[in-house]
């Protein structure tokens, strides 16, 4: 039985690679004498990341990544542990949160992982001294590996970086499948109505938005895609979903799900086309791709008909609801438990993978963002099965044969 006064203990439960890291690595303890870096959504899960690298032996010192995710007794709870410190607290101001990312760093970490980006570039901005003394990093967004090729290709990234994002364990798990069914699961809750039957938008034909549009339809909802890229909006089509431009689906969704990792996608232009009562809602990148701002302006009035719902009247008559102020409304919104914990196992399993290989591994990579190792993948995808008590098949002798021979000399063709 998970222990009701542990805010970790379910999590804990629920993510079975990074308890069987605990243990394996607590006796080996790759992290001794490391002091590691943690930047991500501080709830449950994200603790047990840190408690897994604490376990490895690390000194961990951790900070949010988003200013309004913050679990307050998670917090609490890990900043008791000796060795492990945080630098968060709930309902930081955008302020506090800066500040604080800033005081982290002046404790020289070396290792750094991340989610968005921010405090790798932090590091290189505002502290160069200390990002001359990083070892590495690991990355586990989309949007942060963007940045990071931005500094890669600008020169200005000082140390190596994994690109936790781009393995198959993340981004097949945690982008489809944790985005698609905690976004959606959400929505649902905070504004108490059926997903079943709406037509709903999703901006973005990406590993996120691919997960909402998929279980979206799988829920009985009619599934519209807008895509700037042709063949991720062929894809979509082949999928079975209809894609058009913005300006025409705007007249359509009941409920849009921006998921580009773009900023601006839903505008003045598209809301001037909604009808009474759309909802609309961000899971892809911080809370830039529904311009608020144009709401603002445009509403003569807003209300709060309901917690994480901000209402906009707009002069015609017609009200727009904003879920969680467009920011990630699987992490941000009241009832928000971000990704399912089995989903963060893997993703958390990878980040672990990264920080272990790079900081003890025999070859030091020089600056740049780096993919992760094939067998590190594919290890923490054994990890996984066999925690899911789940058999594979391996090749026989005559099938590995075949696959070397490239001839097929003993083909009958
Ligand atoms: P992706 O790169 O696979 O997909 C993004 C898609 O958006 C691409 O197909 C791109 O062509 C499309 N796009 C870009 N601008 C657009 C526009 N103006 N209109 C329509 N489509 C547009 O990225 P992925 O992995 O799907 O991630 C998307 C975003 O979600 C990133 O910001 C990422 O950091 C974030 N993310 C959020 C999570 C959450 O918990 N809410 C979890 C994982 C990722």
């Amino acid at each position: 039985m998970p222990d009701p006064d542990d805010p970790l203990a379910w999590a804990r439960d629920h993510t079975p690679i990074l308890r069987s890291f605990a243990e394996e690595y607590g006796e080996t303890r790759p992290f001794d004498g490391y002091t590691v870096a943690v930047a991500s959504h501080l709830e449950a899960k994200t603790g047990v990341l840190i408690e897994t690298l604490h376990a490895a032996g690390a000194e961990v010192l951790f900070a949010p990544s988003e200013p309004q995710s913050t679990h307050g007794d998670v917090v609490n709870a890990l900043d008791a542990v000796e060795g492990i410190t945080a630098f968060a607290e709930e309902g930081m101001s955008d302020e506090a949160f800066d500040a604080a990312q800033h005081d982290l760093l002046e404790r020289e970490p070396d290792f750094i992982l991340d989610d968005g980006c921010e405090l790798i570039a932090k590091v290189h901005a505002d502290h160069p001294e200390v990002a001359a003394g990083v070892l590495g990093g690991g990355e586990q967004t989309t949007a942060g590996v963007t940045r990071l090729e931005a500094m890669d290709e600008e020169g200005v990234l000082e140390f190596p970086v994994y690109s936790v994002n781009d393995t198959p364990m993340k981004h097949f798990f945690d982008n489809v499948h944790g985005t698609g069914e905690s976004s959606l699961t959400n929505i649902a809750i905070s504004t108490n109505s059926i997903i079943s039957g709406k037509t709903v938008v999703v901006a973005g034909y990406g590993y996120c938005g691919r997960g909402v549009a998929r279980k979206a339809r799988g829920m009985g909802a009619q599934t519209v895609v807008t895509e700037i890229d042709s063949r991720k909006a062929l894809e979509a089509h082949m999928d079975g979903h209809r894609v058009m431009s913005m300006d025409e689906a705007a007249e359509e969704g009941d409920l849009f799900v921006t998921t580009t990792g773009n900023r601006d996608v839903l505008r003045r232009e598209h809301f001037e086309k909604m009808a009474d009562g759309a909802m609309l809602a961000n899971s892809g990148h911080f809370d830039v791709e529904i311009v608020v701002e144009d709401l603002e302006a445009m509403a003569e009035d807003v209300s709060d008909p309901k917690e994480g719902v901000t209402r906009y009247h707009l002069p015609d008559g017609r009200r727009l609801d904003l879920l969680a102020d467009g920011r990630l409304v699987n992490l941000t919104g009241p009832y928000s438990q971000g990704h399912p914990a089995e989903v963060m196992d893997t993703t958390f399993a990878m980040m672990f993978v990264a920080a272990r290989d790079m900081l003890t591994g025999d070859d030091r990579l020089s600056a740049g963002v780096y993919a992760i190792p094939d067998r590190l993948d594919r290890a923490v995808a054994d990890r996984k099965l066999e925690t899911l008590d789940v058999s594979i098949d391996e090749l026989t002798d005559s099938q590995r044969a075949y696959y070397d021979d490239w001839e097929h000399a003993d083909s009958s063709f």
